[in-house]
C-alpha cells in the first residue's frame, strides 16, 4: 500500500531522517523514543514535508511530488498526534466540515457516531468540552469520513485515560479487519506489536530495527529501544 524507501528528509539544514526505509503491511507500527523522527516519517507520508531523497509509493502511483489533499483524494488520511479538533465547534460540526461535499456524507458520519458512542452522546457538545480520549476518537471518525484505505495514526493513545485507550486500540483492530491499512505511531510497544504485521524502531531518525510484529518481537524491541 504506502512504500517509503531509503527517505532523507528534515527541516530546513536539520536532517531528521537518516535513510528510512518502513516495511509495508496492513497495520505497520513506528516505534521509537521521544524526538526519533516518527511525527517527521508521518508528517512525510502525508506530504507536509517532502523528502530531499528515497520513494514515496502509494499503491503503485509515485505520490512524493503530491501535496497532502493530493494524497488524501487517493485514499490517505492522517491523524497527528495531540487529539486536534476545532474546539469552538461541536462534535457533529467537526464531522459534517469533513463530510460536507461528499457523497453519502450523512450515512458516512451516521457510521462513525455508530463506531464511537461517545461522540453520539456528545454530538451537540462542544468538541473544547470533550476529554482527551473522545477528541481523539472525533479525529479518528473525521479521517474516516474520508474513506481512507491507510489511516496514519501519530500516538493516538498517548495521554489518555486508560478506559478509552482500550477503546481506541479496539477500532484500531476492528479497521484492520475492515481491509483499512494502518501506520501507527506509538511510544508503548505493547499494543503496538501485538496490532502490527511489521513493525520499525527508529532511534535519532535511524532504523534500529525492523520485524515481525507479534508479542514475541517485544524482548528484541525493547532492547533496540534502550540505544
Ligand atoms: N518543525 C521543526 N523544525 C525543526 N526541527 C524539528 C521540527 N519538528 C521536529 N523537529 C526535530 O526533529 C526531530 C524529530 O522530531 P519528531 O517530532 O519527528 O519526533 P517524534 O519521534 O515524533 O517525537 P515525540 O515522541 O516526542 O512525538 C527532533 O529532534 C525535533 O526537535
Ligand atoms: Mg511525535
Amino acid at each position: 500500500m504506502l512504500e517509503l524507501t531509503d527517505i532523507e528528509a528534515g527541516y530546513g539544514r536539520t536532517q531528521v531522517l537518516h535513510g528510512v526505509t518502513v516495511p509495508t503491511g496492513k497495520v505497520v507500527a513506528v516505534l521509537g523514543h521521544n524526538g526519533a523522527g516518527k511525527t517527521t516519517l508521518l508528517r512525510l507520508a502525508i506530504g507536509l514535508i517532502k523528502p530531499s531523497r528515497g520513494r514515496v509509493v502509494f499503491d503503485g502511483e509515485n505520490i512524493a511530488s503530491l501535496a497532502p489533499h493530493q494524497r488524501v483524494a487517493r485514499g490517505m488520511a492522517y491523524v497527528p498526534q495531540g487529539q486536534q479538533a476545532f474546539g469552538q465547534l461541536t462534535t457533529m460540526e467537526n464531522l459534517q466540515l469533513v463530510a460536507d461535499g461528499r457523497r453519502r456524507g450523512k450515512a458516512l458520519i451516521d457510521a462513525q457516531l455508530a463506531r464511537f458512542p461517545a461522540l453520539e452522546k456528545f454530538a451537540t457538545r462542544k468538541a473544547g468540552l470533550l476529554s482527551g480520549g473522545q477528541r481523539q476518537q472525533l479525529a479518528i471518525a473525521r479521517a474516516l469520513i474520508t474513506e481512507p484505505k491507510l489511516l496514519i495514526l501519530d500516538e493516538p493513545t498517548e495521554g489518555i485515560q486508560p478506559t478509552i485507550v482500550a477503546e481506541i486500540e479496539h477500532t484500531i483492530m476492528q479497521l484492520a479487519g475492515e481491509g483499512i491499512h494502518v501506520l501507527l505511531v506509538e511510544q508503548h510497544i505493547g499494543f503496538a506489536l501485538e496490532a502490527a504485521e511489521h513493525y520499525v524502531v527508529l532511534a535519532s531518525g535511524f532504523v534500529a530495527q525492523t520485524g515481525e510484529g507479534g508479542s514475541a518481537a517485544t524482548p528484541s524491541v525493547r532492547a533496540a529501544m534502550a540505544i
